[in-house]
């Protein structure tokens, strides 16, 4: 039998805390509740007088990718190494997979896939060799264990490469073995540390969508921590923005967006056949729409312009009366959407408002 999620479901007691923070045990009166398979409430971290992490309240669940994302040194391999028993809390306490990491690490470390932001391997050995290490330490039988070990090498497109010896390895390569380690003991949750650093854009890509299937088809639980807004942004359902060991803002990019977006609608409109001597009369045009603050003008007539609406306007509205507008004066639209924050743009935006959260006590 392999290291598969455990038999009896996780109940919502998992996930209880007492005053002081710590979770307690399973309480068995309570109702199931399978989902949730990392929590951390008022989970913290301190090094001396830095606290790494700050009373971090976090929930993942099964079929969800979860994305952590924060800049060097806001505390995102402290919390992961909490969440593997690897480093203990210095107050509050964490869930992962239906066990308290600190007490029962075994436990966590036998449903958990974790891939470590350094990851290593015994050089000696090919990479195929590793994983049925891996394996074996996992309780997997060896027939299972070849299996498996095909697939996860699959998965990661480290097919051609299994059988040479890992000290030959790109740290890309190392990268995707780790990926595929973590994978090989059939976890209920999967923690990665940084997973795509050193991987190439289209490998990026492929690892990425490998993710989302193998969290479709199994429902994992997916934790992984990065820098890389772009990465998060394509492949995390919901993104915790984390600065100074805090959790500054959590949700799906869309709700970040209302959350840190601007107060103001954007929107491009675009035009077929438009003269470059027509830009400016079309930009008076647009200025002159209802709820329209701002219209940039473009420098090719092919290219958009940008209306700023009014600050908490509905941009729908803003949209029909700059169709209406557009059909009047004869111009033929051929764009017009709304411009959602990235990312990026969000990320900036929180920590720009980060003296605010933090003296609001984001736990
Ligand atoms: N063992 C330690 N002793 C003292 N301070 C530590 C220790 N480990 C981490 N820190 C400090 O805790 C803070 C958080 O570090 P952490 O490694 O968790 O950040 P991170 O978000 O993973 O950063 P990166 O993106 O660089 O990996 C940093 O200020 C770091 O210097
Ligand atoms: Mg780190």
């Amino acid at each position: 039998m392999t290291a598969t999620p455990p038999a009896t479901p996780k109940r919502a007691a998992d996930r209880r805390v007492s005053r002081k923070g710590r979770l307690r045990e399973r309480d068995r009166t309570q109702p199931l509740d399978s989902d949730v398979q990392i929590v951390t409430r008022r989970l913290s971290k301190r090094y001396g007088s830095l606290v790494a992490v700050d009373n971090l309240n976090l929930e993942v669940r099964a079929g969800e990718i979860f994305g952590l994302l924060g800049q060097n040194g806001a505390g995102k391999t402290t919390t992961i190494l909490m969440l593997l028993g690897l480093t203990e809390p210095s107050a509050g306490g964490a869930r992962v997979a239906g066990f308290d990491p600190t007490r029962k690490p075994l436990e966590v470390k036998r449903r958990v896939g974790y891939l470590p932001d350094n990851v290593g391997f015994y050089e000696s050995m090919t990479g195929r060799e590793n994983l049925r290490y891996t394996a074996r330490l996992n309780g997997l039988k060896e027939a299972d264990a070849a299996a498996r070990i095909a697939t996860v090498l699959d998965q990661v497109g480290m097919t051609d490469r299994a059988d040479t010896r890992t000290d030959t390895y790109s740290r890309g390569m190392l990268q995707r073995l780790g990926i595929a380690d973590a994978m090989v003991k059939n976890p209920s949750v999967l923690i990665l540390d940084e997973p795509t650093t050193a991987i190439d854009p289209l490998g990026v890509v492929e690892i990425l969508d490998m993710l989302r299937s193998v969290v479709r088809d199994r429902g994992l639980a997916v934790l992984l921590s990065s820098h890389l807004l772009t990465q998060v942004q394509s492949v995390c359902d919901r993104v915790g923005i984390f600065a100074a060991g805090k959790l500054i803002g959590v949700g799906t990019v869309h709700e970040l967006a209302d959350q840190f977006g601007e107060d103001v609608g954007r929107i491009e409109v675009g035009f077929e056949g438009l003269d470059a001597g027509a830009l400016a009369t079309t930009a008076a045009v647009l200025g002159a729409v209802e709820g329209v603050v701002s219209v940039k003008e473009p420098v090719r007539p092919i290219d958009p312009f940008v209306l700023m609406g009014r600050a908490g306007q509905e941009t729908g509205r803003l949209r029909e009366a700059i169709l209406a507008a557009s059909v009047q004066r004869g111009l033929r639209l051929s764009l017009i959407r709304e411009v959602v924050p990235s990312l990026d743009d969000i990320y900036r935006r929180a920590l720009q408002r980060l003296p605010d959260a933090r003296s609001g006590a984001a736990a």
